[in-house]
């Protein structure tokens, strides 16, 4: 048991059932707040959900000189003093997601120091891509004693750069110092995520000229200023997700409001194949589950618009219980099967071998301890506790908090029994 962390006891065996608001998305607020220090002028960012990953961006905001306030879901930063232009080791372990500052301060200030990031533990995350990109752009990068220090005196210049893979991260980052380099930036294999399409309107508001987002190239035509914007984030497609699979899990009935359906629609697919009942709306989706045991079904996460990475944990804990066999292989991250053995705990029969899961349904889970790893396999286990028999433990629940915004609150809301404990 790790000291002071807070933990969830949650009971399971209710059936969740109501409506909820999804929250504006994590993984789309983090790189717009990063790219609003590319203004000198005052940027209000709408719909952020108050998460804790989102509260460590703000500090770093903060640290480099950025007045920042932020009030409910709307969060004003003012980059008109940015003073200085290091992240600290301390600040970078805290959230991987602080190197999408990369991009913005080498492009408005043709300097940055960063320390290698940290984050969630699923694998070794490398940068090589994103760094790889800038040289291309006549960026000089020293690593040295886990920092990467990057200089462009004289300004970055716009080229053509062809990504190994679409990483998510590179390509927002190259993104965002391609908007005030001399000339055009084409940036070919990009991530295609809605998140990546999300910050395209964000620059594009800013005065950026930015085309492409969403398909497999991206064109920037670099513009000598960026200026005050006003921008509210797309609703959260992993936190929706996560919700479909509550209702599926609990042989529920969840409505999600404020859900951009497109988005969801490789985890709908799936969820689908697995006997779910699927309503969908403009922008609502009703998900019913019978009383019965969902069917086994193969998932394999890929890029965009492929089974999304981040769902593949909460996906696997609905598996637990099918009526079958299913056959779950990740291949985006090295390491992100860190849920399996708690979920073993609870009686879930899953063999390992190498990148890919053998998950044979059983009838029930059962109460158990476990431990929390990441972000995404919290989720996964908080599921798995609402469908088991009795009470279970969730240590290390601060995992939880970077990405699900008051989450025992908005489950019990639906009928679920989570209770916090601190120590
Ligand atoms: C983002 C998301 C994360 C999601 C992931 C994949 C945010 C804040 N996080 O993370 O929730 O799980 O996309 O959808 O948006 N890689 C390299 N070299 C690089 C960069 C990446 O080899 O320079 C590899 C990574 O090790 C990983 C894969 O590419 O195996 C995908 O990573 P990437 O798309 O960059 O993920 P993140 O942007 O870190």
């Amino acid at each position: 048991m790790k000291k002071d962390s807070q933990k969830f006891l949650v009971v399971g065996g209710n059936r969740l059932k109501g409506k909820v608001c999804v929250n504006g998305s994590k993984n789309a607020s983090l790189p717009i707040l990063a790219a609003t220090l590319l203004s000198e002028e005052t940027i209000t960012v709408k719909g952020v959900p108050e998460l804790q990953d989102i509260n460590t961006m703000k500090d770093v905001l903060t640290y480099l000189g950025a007045r920042v306030t932020w009030t409910g879901k709307k969060i004003m930063v003012d980059g008109s003093d940015v003073q200085s232009l290091e992240i600290s080791e301390e600040l970078m372990r805290r959230m991987r997601a602080s190197n999408l500052l990369l991009g913005p301060l080498l492009a408005r200030f043709g300097y940055v120091k960063i320390s290698y990031p940290g984050g969630c533990d699923i694998g070794s995350r490398p940068m090589d891509l994103h760094l790889k990109g800038l040289r291309a752009m006549g960026v000089v990068i020293k690593e040295k004693f886990g920092y990467i220090t990057a200089e462009a005196p004289g300004g970055l210049q716009g080229t053509e750069i062809h990504l190994d893979l679409p990483s998510v991260g590179a390509t927002e980052n190259l993104m965002t110092a391609a908007t005030l380099a001399q000339g055009i930036t084409l940036i070919r294999n990009v991530a295609k995520e809605p998140e990546i399409v999300e910050l395209q309107v964000f620059l594009n508001a800013m005065g950026a000229k930015v085309t492409g987002a969403g398909t497999d190239t991206i064109k920037i035509e670099g513009v000598s200023k960026l200026n005050a914007a006003e921008h509210t984030v797309i609703p959260d497609r992993i936190e929706a997700g996560t919700y479909m699979v509550a209702a599926a899990i609990t042989n529920g009935d969840i409505t999600l409001n404020n859900v951009i359906p497109l988005h969801l629609e490789p985890v709908m697919a799936k969820l689908k194949e697995t006997g779910v009942r699927l309503t969908v709306n403009k922008d609502a989706i009703r998900v019913q589950q019978d009383a019965v045991r969902p069917n086994a079904v193969d998932i394999k996460t890929m890029y965009y618009p492929g089974f999304p990475t981040d769902m593949q944990p909460q996906m696997m804990a609905l598996l637990s219980l099918a009526k079958g066999s299913s056959i779950i292989s990740e291949t985006i991250f090295e390491n992100r099967f860190k849920h399996v053995s708690e979920l073993r705990r609870m009686g879930a029969n899953i063999h390992l071998e190498a990148n890919t899961a053998v998950v044979k349904g059983v009838a029930n889970l059962s109460g158990a301890y476990v431990e929390v790893s990441d972000l995404r396999a919290g989720a996964a286990l908080v599921l798995a506790a609402l469908a088991a028999e009795e009470g279970s433990v969730l240590d290390g629940i601060e995992h939880i908090d970077r990405g699900y915004e008051k989450m025992e609150i908005r489950y019990n809301n639906l009928g679920a029994r989570i209770i916090r404990v601190k120590g």
